[in-house]
């Protein structure tokens, strides 16, 4: 019956935790499902198991790992100073996709973890597998995105056994993960304003209702506006060229709908004639209205959840259909709108039509 095959199905994922945990007390390097994307987590202490995890993704050694705790207790050992804003935080948003950036305890994790900053940036993930698997493992889990450098994060088992296959230890399977895009990265100040480094789960307007400010770090507000970021962002990983599909990809951005629409069919006209193989990336309310080898819905604009979901699935499906040339409409930068812009404007090289 369907209640012996889910006790059944709740027992075999129990085994395969305990036996996830005992792999990352090792040493060993092991992808699992959070509430954003799936992480490839070692063991934050072990400087050989942190390096097998940047030599499995081919990560650049400057860019610090986040940290992933099951409870409070472990957030003691980790950082020296919790000022009362960054308390209040996680009281709100812990379990869940916030990354707190807190001065690092001397000691406390491998100096690769920090790419040598004095800082160190911790989560507590709101996903069952997540919490039982740091609780099993007995230590801080060092965790990037489990995705090949420059890739799509994972949502899906299958998207980390297509960058990694042969170069980890193991998977837990969780099945799709829930917001589909990154923790936001934030720091707090002295003063209690807190500066977005990377845009993602929780936004904007929720952190502002429990701190005295709120600000998104200014060389990420210069993104929408070239074709370089001028100033270097705070969080090292924001600098790199990420989320790429294989294909170009433009954005088309405007006031007027209709406009945006025709310069978008426009381009996908004049890429189809060149012999390119077109891929579109819209949201529900225009999705008719355009012609392509492939037409990906990120849902209706009055449901950004969707987008942040179906993003990383949807650049991957593009590679896996051989596009060469994308079109995508943009959306509002209002709550989690914030971030699937960054996402996209990141996908897309920056590279944006006004019309
Ligand atoms: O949702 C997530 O955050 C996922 C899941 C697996 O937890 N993890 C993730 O990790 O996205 P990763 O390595 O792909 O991105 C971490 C980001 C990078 O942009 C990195 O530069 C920034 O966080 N970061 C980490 N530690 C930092 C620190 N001490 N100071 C500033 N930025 C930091
Ligand atoms: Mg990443």
């Amino acid at each position: 019956s369907g209640a012996v095959s889910a006790e059944y199905e709740r027992k075999r994922a129990g085994e395969q935790i305990e036996e996830a945990g005992r792999l990352l007390a090792e040493g060993g390097v092991v992808a699992f499902p959070t509430e954003t994307v799936y992480g490839l987590g070692a063991d934050a202490r072990n400087t050989a198991a942190v390096e097998a995890v940047f030599a499995a993704k081919g990560r650049p050694s400057d860019n610090p790992l986040i940290v992933h705790i099951a409870d409070m207790e472990q957030l003691d050992g980790l950082v020296t100073e919790v000022n009362e804003t960054a308390r209040r935080l996680m009281e709100a948003f812990w379990p869940g996709p916030l990354t707190l950036v807190l001065p690092v305890a001397r000691g406390a994790v491998s100096p690769r973890v920090t790419a040598g900053l004095s800082t160190v940036g911790v989560r507590m993930p709101a996903h069952d597998i997540a919490l039982r698997l740091i609780a099993a493992a007995g230590c801080p889990v060092a965790a990037p995105s489990a995705n090949r450098s420059g890739r799509p994060s994972p949502t899906l088992a299958s998207h980390v056994g297509e960058d990694l296959d042969g170069r980890i230890d193991g998977i837990v399977d969780g099945g799709p993960t829930g917001v589909g895009l990154e923790s936001t990265v934030a720091e707090v100040g002295r003063d209690g304003v807190v500066t977005v480094l990377r845009p993602g789960g929780i936004t904007i307007e929720q952190l502002a209702r429990y701190t005295a400010g709120v600000r998104l770090d200014a060389a990420l507000q210069q993104a929408g506006s070239g074709t370089d970021i001028p100033a270097a962002p705070r969080a090292p990983g924001m600098k790199y060229a990420h989320y790429a599909p294989q294909g170009a990809m433009r954005i088309v951005s405007g006031a007027a709908p209709e406009a945006v629409a025709a310069k978008i069919q426009a381009e996908l006209d004049a890429a189809a004639q060149r012999g390119e193989v077109t891929g579109v990336l819209a949201f529900d309310e225009h999705i008719d209205q355009y012609r392509a080898d492939l037409v990906l819905s990120l849902g209706s604009l009055a449901a950004l959840e969707t987008a942040a979901h179906r993003l990383y699935a949807a650049l991957r499906r593009f590679d896996a259909r051989g596009v060469t040339y994308i079109m995508a409409e943009s959306c509002s930068e209002e709550g989690l709108g914030s971030a699937v812009m960054n996402r996209l404007l990141k996908a897309a090289g920056h590279q944006v039509i006004h019309v």
